[in-house]
């Protein structure tokens, strides 16, 4: 299972690049930057990656961001990404990126898109994998602060496909964002949003109702209304599920209950993706075995599922 999942092509559509920052990386970052970490060695990082909650990971995730300083840093997080997306035969790549948790530490948003956009170009060069970037919203913030980052983005819009919505989903919902969305689109972007990860159902209605979303990311909670599910049916709306993530963040308590297999085979556009890797103990491909392992998947159904993926996409 393991050599045709990785034979086969895939495209990634739900990976915070701030999410692939290895330890190694971390501490080699913290050094030159001359930044404090309260970790001593990798060892003991690995013993802080121990999540309860969306909220304890987020807590670290932000820490652990705040070693990228400059272009270059961005540049060499994203490359490192894309050579391990070559290595599992991921052609195209659709990566998040948090402006707001490097702007409010006085990094400018060009550095940030400029050395993420370098790593892509060059990689779609060297490895030819495509690429889109989209740009994320942190939702514990304002919908003022997300309204200010949509303007600074402006000047670099050709670089970006689409804005989302990430960060602490319980008590931010999608209706707290809905002027920033719409400006969002009317200034030409797709819209994306993590919806129903520890929300409710209601967060993914409002998603689609409000923010007029392309893809609902996560979407774990849509079970829970009926009326829901008919319609991501029916208009064959894409869920970027990310199964190592859920188990990780306590979504689920055995990978065996994850609902992407049930969702897949009632009719849903369900897709594979590995949101925070270097958090969540592996990268596309180990996301795929854990759940052809866990859920007994059949290789018709592994194949459906990277289809899926390229169908999902903006390409
Ligand atoms: N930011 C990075 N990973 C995230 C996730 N899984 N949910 C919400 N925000 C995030
Ligand atoms: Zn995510």
């Amino acid at each position: 299972m393991k050599n045709f999942i990785q034979s086969l092509p895939k495209a990634e559509l739900h990976l915070h690049i701030e999410g692939t920052l290895e330890p190694k990386l971390m501490f080699e970052l913290a050094k030159k930057n001359n930044i404090s970490i309260p970790y001593k060695n990798i060892q003991d990082v690995k013993k802080a990656y121990k999540f309860d909650s969306l909220q304890s990971f987020l807590d670290i995730y932000y820490a652990g961001a705040s070693v990228l300083m400059t272009m270059e840093d961005f540049y060499k997080l994203t490359m490192q990404y894309l050579e391990k997306c070559n290595e599992q035969n991921i052609t195209h790549v659709e990566i998040f990126f948090d402006p707001q948790t490097h702007t409010s530490r006085g990094i400018a948003f060009r550095d940030v898109v400029k050395g993420i956009t370098k790593a892509l170009n060059e990689a779609e060069k060297r490895f030819g994998i495509t690429f889109f970037l989209i740009m994320s919203f942190l939702r514990h913030l304002s919908q003022e602060e997300a309204i200010e980052t949509l303007k600074i983005s402006l000047p670099y819009r050709h670089f970006i496909k689409a804005v989302g919505l990430d960060s602490s989903e319980l008590g931010n919902p999608p209706s707290k964002f809905t002027q920033v969305f719409q400006m969002a689109k009317n200034a030409g972007y797709l819209c994306v949003a993590h919806a129903g990860e520890e929300g409710n159902a209601s967060y993914i209605k409002e998603a689609l109702d409000l923010l007029h979303v392309q893809r609902i990311d996560h979407g774990f909670r849509c079970e829970e209304d009926m009326e829901l599910m008919k319609r991501l049916k029916k208009e064959q709306i894409p869920l970027t599920m990310c199964p190592l993530s859920n188990l990780k963040l306590k979504v689920i308590k055995r990978m065996e209950e994850h609902n992407i297999k049930r969702l897949l085979e009632y009719g849903l556009l369900v897709t594979v993706n590995s949101d925070d890797p270097a958090y969540f103990g592996g990268y596309l491909n180990e996301n795929y075995e854990a759940i052809a392992m866990s859920l007994n998947l059949t290789k018709e159904q592994i194949k459906t599922l990277t289809q899926n993926s390229f169908k999902a996409s903006f390409l």
